[in-house]
């Protein structure tokens, strides 16, 4: 079968991954968390202490990490660093790193590369916008913040990341403040894109509203 991209768009925590993985199964398409690519640039950011508001330094950041994507493990320069882009320390510091153009020019490439000639399901936030104006089914998936504060937390819990509800909750609309009002790509509904609101749906609910959706894409 040809290359057909769907895309997932929405704020932190409204349930994309969780949503993409089970739709990639489903389907046997490949699937992408680019979120999964800012958080390995502000991982190395924090770990050389990278000044963003130099250019110098930044464009040499770039060009000294090396992303490999396997499956769902990511690789930054070689080194397996799946569990600590995770971790609220890295959230902390994503949004801004996710704001620098230089930094997106050179991740929506990849993610371009990547996605060739593949079935897909990428999520991130500006996937229906920007990475694939052109793509097969867009979703922009919402949900309120205090719901997806809860969802976050009992990923932390479950991780065993430390983490509470207040806190948790700030981040998340701090997040939600940056990468909406970004100059760089903003987190924005494609025209064309079905929104589906997550606050009072269950998982299987979602699945089967964008199931649908791809359904009716592939039957025509
Ligand atoms: O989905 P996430 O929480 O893992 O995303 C981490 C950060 O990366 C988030 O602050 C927004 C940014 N991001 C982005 O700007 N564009 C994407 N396509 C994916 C994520």
């Amino acid at each position: 079968m040809k290359e057909f991209i769907v895309t997932v768009d929405g704020p932190a925590g409204s349930g994309k991954s969780t949503i993409a993985k089970i739709i990639a199964k489903k389907y046997g398409f490949t699937y992408l968390d680019t979120g999964a690519m800012y958080r390995m640039i502000a991982l190395y950011a924090l770990e050389n202490s990278i000044d963003l508001e130099d250019g110098s330094q930044v464009e040499a950041m770039l060009a000294n990490t090396k992303l490999d994507i396997v499956g769902n493990q990511f690789f930054l320069n070689g080194k397996d660093v799946s569990e600590e882009i995770r971790t609220p320390r890295v959230s902390g510091v994503v949004s801004p790193v996710a704001a620098i153009r230089e930094v997106r020019v050179k991740l929506v490439e990849l993610q371009r590369e990547i996605s060739k000639g593949k079935r897909i399901i990428l999520d991130g936030r500006d996937i229906g916008t920007v990475v694939f104006p052109n793509g097969d089914v867009k979703i922009f998936l919402v949900a309120s913040p205090e719901e997806r504060a809860k969802r976050r937390l009992r990923e932390y819990e479950e991780k065993g990341v430390e983490a509470d509800y207040e806190s948790v909750l700030s981040s998340i609309k701090e997040r939600d403040h940056i990468d909406s009002t970004r100059k760089e790509s903003p987190l924005l509904k494609a025209e064309d894109a079905h929104e589906i609101d997550s606050s009072t749906m269950n998982i299987d609910e979602v699945v089967e509203a964008i199931s649908k959706y791809i359904d009716e894409k592939i039957g025509e």
